[in-house]
């Protein structure tokens, strides 16, 4: 089954959002996410709700995406869908519902990796946002920092040795008894308060490194989320004070902490691929101040490309897209697509 060109539908289940999108040739004609509110009260995504959820909505968003696109499922002319990586359950829900609708309507199937269509959530927007750049992709469960020297031939500068650094602004947040996700939550509290009244460490920003070390472009914000947690405790306990201001610039300094390893570590890559186009995806990339300390270093020669808010976040107009590219490229996924909960990222060196 091969690709004629024509609409591309792109499914993507891979977390808590249940997303269908329709893309023709590059330009998106119809996109429905719906963000899944079950999973707020227990603080965190619960894996099980997540999977009944896609399953109790995909066919009415997908039918919603494809009236607003205008288009039949006899005009559709392939269909793209995230394999991976993500929870397998959640994942399973998206790929069997389009492996599904594809051979029923004969059509070309091609699963994509989650992270390299946040890539392409860029292009959406800005079509020069093509290789070569430098990408940092933040999220809620990835944090990777890769040079791309064109689509599809990608080099791993540094990643995350713990945790994501969406997945500590979230466990922050839930520390601070903010509401989940907590990235957006703690960006809110931050502004009401002062980065530099308590200090928090930066971690792995060490000066004497250089590109040759092991930690030089690598993260770790587990050491920064204990620290962090260990300083709520103390102003929670210590006596007088105003709590709510005490909180607002523990999220400050936590966020500016943030802000700066993923910057300085961002410029290292610049500096050292001699790249300065750079291009944020993921949740995380939403961070205004991150966007704004980013876009300010790269001044006065370099380019910073981040998606809308809408498309930073897990959505399947970016899934879309990159099917796009990939069908046109003429690669097609047989019926043993499976999902890869571990999927990992092609063409990496
Ligand atoms: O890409 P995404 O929607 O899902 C994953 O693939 O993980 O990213 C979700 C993550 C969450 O950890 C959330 O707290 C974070 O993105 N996030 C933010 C902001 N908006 C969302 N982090 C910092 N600042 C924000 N404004
Ligand atoms: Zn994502």
């Amino acid at each position: 089954m091969s690709f004629r060109g024509g609409p591309v539908l792109g499914i993507e289940s891979s977390c808590d959002e249940t997303s269908a999108a329709v893309v023709l040739q590059g330009r998106v004609t119809g996109h429905v996410i719906l963000s899944q509110d079950a999973h707020a009260v227990f603080g965190g995504v619960v894996p099980e709700i997540a999977a009944r959820q896609h399953l109790a909505h995909i066919d009415g968003v997908v039918a919603q995406t494809l009236d607003e696109a205008g288009v039949r499922p006899a005009d559709l002319a392939g269909i793209g869908v995230t394999a991976g990586p993500g929870l397998v359950g959640a994942l399973l829900v998206g790929l069997n519902w389009a492996k599904g609708f594809g051979y029923a309507l004969g059509l070309p199937v091609v699963g994509v990796h989650h992270m390299e269509a946040h890539l392409f959530a860029n292009s959406l927007e800005s079509p020069e946002a093509t290789p070569p750049f430098v990408a940092l992709l933040i999220s809620g469960g990835h944090t990777l920092l890769l040079h791309a020297s064109e689509w599809g031939t990608y080099e791993l500068l540094g990643s995350t040795r713990d945790d994501a650094v969406g997945e500590a602004f979230d466990k922050v947040a839930r520390r601070l008894g903010l509401g989940f996700p907590g990235g957006p939550e703690i960006e809110k509290l931050a502004r009401q308060g002062s980065a530099g009244t308590y200090r928090l460490p930066r971690p792995m920003l060490s000066t004497r490194e250089g590109p040759g070390d092991a930690g030089y472009f690598d993260f770790s914000f587990s050491g920064l989320k204990t620290a962090a947690s260990l300083l709520i405790a103390e102003v929670e306990q210590a006596e007088g004070g105003d709590l709510d201001t005490a909180r607002a610039h523990v999220a400050a300094e936590f966020q500016a902490a943030v802000v700066e390893v993923l910057v300085t570590k961002t410029m290292r890559a610049v500096e050292h691929t001699g790249c300065p186009r750079v291009l944020l995806g993921g949740g995380v990339a939403r961070n205004g101040p991150l966007r704004e300390r980013l876009a300010a270093a790269l001044e006065p020669t370099g380019s910073m490309f981040a998606p809308s808010p809408r498309l930073s976040t897990d959505n399947a107009a970016m899934v879309a897209r990159l099917a796009e590219y990939r069908l046109l490229a003429g690669q097609v996924d047989g019926l043993d697509l499976n999902a890869d909960p571990a999927l990992s990222f092609p063409g990496l060196s």
